[in-house]
């Protein structure tokens, strides 16, 4: 299986305050643990939230400082446990650009690979060694694509 052994953590961007950020952000790391995924989450004072990060609407100023604090403690404790430095950022943003604006700053932060989740292949994910998912909100889920992204 592709996924397996490999750090995720996630965040997701909602139309409506309450329009399911954190279940989303639960779901996707819930599936993910599922193919064998070892999950990075969030801290309320380091790195946005409990969970992960989202954002209503188009990323504020605070949404995106949240962003690139998530990615570096992604980075800082994935470095500190094993001596990894690749990251892969997969996401799907159909709606404003909303999720991709979150995704390009957690990808440049890590200085990691970002592609929308119709980009990636096997190939791809053999050379990374930590994932993160993103994903906009839709009828209150993220984007099914990330679910086809483990085949
Ligand atoms: C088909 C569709 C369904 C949506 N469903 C929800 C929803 O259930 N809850 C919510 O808060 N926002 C919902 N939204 C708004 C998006 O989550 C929001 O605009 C998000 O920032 C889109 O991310 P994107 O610009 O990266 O695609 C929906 C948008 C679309 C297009």
């Amino acid at each position: 299986m592709k996924w397996r052994e490999r750090w995720e953590a996630a965040f997701a961007t909602s139309g409506d305050l309450s329009g399911g950020k954190e279940t989303t952000i639960i779901s996707i790391l819930q599936a993910m643990l599922i193919y064998g995924m070892m999950m990075v989450v969030g801290d309320p004072l380091l790195a946005g939230g409990h969970y992960g990060i989202a954002c209503t609407g188009r990323p504020t100023k605070k949404d995106l400082d949240s962003a690139v604090k998530l990615g570096e403690r992604v980075a800082r404790l994935v470095k500190r446990v094993e001596r990894l430095k690749k990251v892969l950022v997969v996401y799907e943003s159909i709606h404003n650009g909303n999720t991709e604006r979150m995704v390009n700053l957690i990808g440049d932060c890590l200085d990691g690979g970002v592609f929308r989740v119709g980009e990636i292949d096997k190939s791809i994910i053999q050379d990374y060694d930590v994932i993160g998912f993103g994903s906009g909100i839709y009828f209150g889920k993220h984007h099914r694509s990330l679910f086809r992204a483990h085949r």
